[in-house]
């Protein structure tokens, strides 16, 4: 089949390529040329692991562009442009909104128009009114992919949600997507058949869950801390109930990326539109309680170290999670900024995200206070602490009879509860997890 994506983000680059995989011909449509042009070179544009290699095996069968005529041939056409955080908190629905009317211009009478960004419930239909003097069809099927994991999680995911519009014309737009999809139904990948307003809701409740599951046990970590329990075994003995279960249990510094900290804002924003937000007000103490677990890496040094002005603290790690250059909304960028604003000198090693995040500390003015080092052994040289900021398994497997000799004070925060305590402790170092102190 013939399909285009409209929006090479992530999500879009991620879900092109899938589709050739898949064995269709697939057109991507993106505004930045300079990322058509890396795409188009067969190059990622982003750290995603068996990205590369599924982008340069398949592009036979996929095309770049800027130009969104080259969607004319498709019959298929995704919706994978980006919908960021605006001001006030909401989802951002400029792109969307372009992209599809936009895209109205090229559609035929039975083309399928399906929607994979994030939005507020009540989008859809909105744009199925847009779309319908073409006679097109619209439907809503949500994405669940992980960073890290896009790729598995695009050919193998653990459901297919479809939003189908009311009406006569909801069994015709659920073929055309079985079809696009045969291969993946046929691995008994359960699909679920809802209306637009469910399969929205579908996405934004899934990751409000998730971070309110990481929440919850940051909470606990808080309450650890204070009584000398140990969170991290408080989650293996609540997460042997397979009702609770033991994964999105691991306290630390907290959620970020450019989705869950997004999506429960926007879900809240959106509510209160609705004039429901009563219904969602937890979500505001979930977004609290992830935001002060980034600070309490800092009071954790304080209390070790004092004043922390030319203090030298080791930021092991950068990108929001492990296996990703991402650094939208970050934690562990965000506690390195904070820590050089109190006037510390900050020495980075991350092992995928040093361009993008040096890019963001030049533009905070920060470039004199965080400097990135090339390796964790490194950036620990002459440090008064070691922080472990994201959970990459190279800092987990740092021997510290080797890194002891190297620091200025043996004093290791760990903001994920990665590290193995007892060989840190055997090694010298005063060792500060999250909620086990
Ligand atoms: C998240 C969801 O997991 C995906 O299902 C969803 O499709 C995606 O958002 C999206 O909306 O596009 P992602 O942002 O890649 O995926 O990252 P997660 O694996 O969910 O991790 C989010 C954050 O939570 C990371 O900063 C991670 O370090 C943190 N985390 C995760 C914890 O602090 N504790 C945990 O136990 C798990």
């Amino acid at each position: 089949m013939k399909i285009s994506v409209i929006g090479c983000g992530y999500l879009g680059a991620v879900h092109a390529a899938s589709m050739a995989h898949l064995g269709h011909e697939v057109v991507g449509i993106d505004v930045d040329e300079a990322r058509v042009a890396t795409l188009a070179a067969g190059v990622a544009p982003f750290h995603e692991p068996g990205f590369d290699a599924l982008l340069q095996e398949n592009l036979p069968r996929l095309r770049f562009t800027t130009d969104m005529s080259a969607v004319k041939d498709s019959t298929v056409h995704f919706i994978a442009v980006g919908t960021p955080q605006a001001a006030n908190g909401s989802a951002d629905m400029t792109y969307v909104n372009q992209a599809v009317e936009s895209l109205a211009h090229h559609l035929s009478p039975g083309d399928l128009v399906v929607g994979k960004s994030t939005v507020p419930v009540g989008t859809a239909t909105t744009l199925a009114e847009i779309i319908a003097p073409t006679g097109a069809m619209l439907m809503w099927n949500p994405e669940f992919l992980r960073e890290g994991f896009a790729v598995e999680d695009t050919l193998s995911p653990d459901r297919l949600v479809y939003g189908l519009p009311e009406g006569d014309r909801a069994d015709e737009a659920r073929d055309l997507l079985d079809t696009v999809y045969e291969a993946i139904l046929a691995q008994g990948t359960p699909r679920l058949l809802v209306n637009y307003a469910t399969a929205e809701l579908v996405k934004v409740a899934a990751n409000s869950f998730l971070a309110t599951k990481i929440s919850f046990i940051n909470a606990m970590a808080e309450i650890a801390d204070v009584t000398g329990a140990n969170v991290t075994q408080l989650a293996d003995a609540i997460g042997h109930d397979n009702r609770i279960g033991r994964r999105f249990l691991n306290a630390g510094i907290g959620f970020g990326g450019g989705c869950l900290p997004k999506d429960i804002r926007g879900f809240v924003a959106r509510a209160e539109e609705l004039g429901v937000g009563e219904s969602l007000a937890f979500l505001k103490d979930v977004d609290d309680i992830n935001l002060r677990r980034r600070r309490r890496v800092r009071t954790i040094l304080e209390e070790e170290l004092g004043d922390l002005s030319g203090k030298r603290i080791a930021l092991w790690g950068l990108a929001f999670k492990p296996d990703s250059d991402d650094i939208r909304d970050s934690p562990a960028l965000d506690i390195g900024e904070s820590l050089a604003r109190a006037g510390a000198i900050v020495t980075a090693f991350d092992p995928a995200a040093h361009g993008p995040a040096s890019r963001r500390v030049t533009a905070a003015g920060l470039q004199d206070s965080i400097l990135f080092a090339e390796s964790p052994a490194d950036a620990a040289t002459g440090a008064d602490g070691i922080v472990v900021a994201t959970e990459w398994g190279v800092f987990r497997d740092q021997n510290p009879e080797a890194i002891a000799p190297l620091v200025n004070t043996p004093l290791v925060v760990d903001g994920r509860n990665c590290l193995p305590e007892s060989q840190w402790k055997a090694a010298g170092f005063t060792y500060r997890g999250m909620g086990r102190s």
